[in-house]
């Protein structure tokens, strides 16, 4: 009796769970949070939610890095938000490169499907980690690092990086210090770089000051 008594109790103590929340969908007019979006209403949420297309196609390279980044974060994949984990696509032409940056959120696995990238981070060490991967090689980037892709051959190429965030951010180390309005004293001040090429950095990346 005891026994048929526990099986009950385990049975409605499982079925009770039954409501677990399997996925959360960002609602994407709701605001953003260290613990992501608010979740859309499951009566609404349909499979095409769970599918992004977007990186089917090569992004556009012709730009000054002569490379692209087509994220599939949280915020073009509503999908993913809540599941720890999103996804990129990266292109690089013959000169490409994804300057010096960080992810703040989350760590980075990238997998080379055509060409040859070198990549590299810097540890919080100041040690340099290097190496040129050939397609199906796959290098980890580790959280809030600084790190680089560049196209190691005469041809494009091609990877796909994941994240462990669905919001792994990303700032551009040059970006962040000369295509903003940081006053070019304060920037030779806290890079020791000369005024002249301040002023260059300023003018290529649209910063003012
Ligand atoms: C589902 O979406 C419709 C249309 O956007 C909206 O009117 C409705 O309130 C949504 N349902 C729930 C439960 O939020
Ligand atoms: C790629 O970007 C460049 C510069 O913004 C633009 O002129 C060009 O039309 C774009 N190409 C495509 C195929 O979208
Ligand atoms: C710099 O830009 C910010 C917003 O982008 C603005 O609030 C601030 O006034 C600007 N500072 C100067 C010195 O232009």
């Amino acid at each position: 009796m005891l026994h048929i008594f526990i099986l009950f109790a385990l049975f409605f103590s499982s079925t009770s769970h039954a409501s677990v929340q399997d996925f959360c969908v960002a609602d994407l007019k709701g605001p953003d949070s260290p613990a992501g979006f608010f979740c859309k209403a499951p009566a609404n949420v349909t499979v095409d939610d769970f599918v992004f297309t977007g990186l089917k196609l090569a992004g556009n390279t012709s730009n000054i890095i002569s490379a692209a980044v087509s994220p599939a974060f949280v915020a073009q994949f509503p999908g993913v938000n809540g599941l720890g984990l999103s996804i990129a696509r990266l292109d690089l032409a013959p000169a490409g490169v994804i300057p010096l940056h960080t992810h703040p959120g989350a760590s980075e696995i990238l997998l080379v499907v055509h060409g040859k990238i070198t990549v590299g981070f810097i540890s919080s060490a100041n040690s340099v980690y290097v190496k040129t991967l050939k397609r199906g090689e796959v290098f980890v980037f580790p959280q809030g690092l600084l790190h680089f892709q560049v196209n190691a051959a005469g041809y494009k190429a091609t990877a796909f990086a994941s994240f462990n965030s669905p919001n792994p951010g990303l700032q551009i180390t040059d970006f962040a210090l000369f295509a903003n309005n940081l006053t070019s004293a304060l920037v030779e001040k806290t890079t020791f770089l000369d005024h002249a090429q301040v002023k260059k950095l300023k003018a290529i990346l649209g910063g003012t000051g």
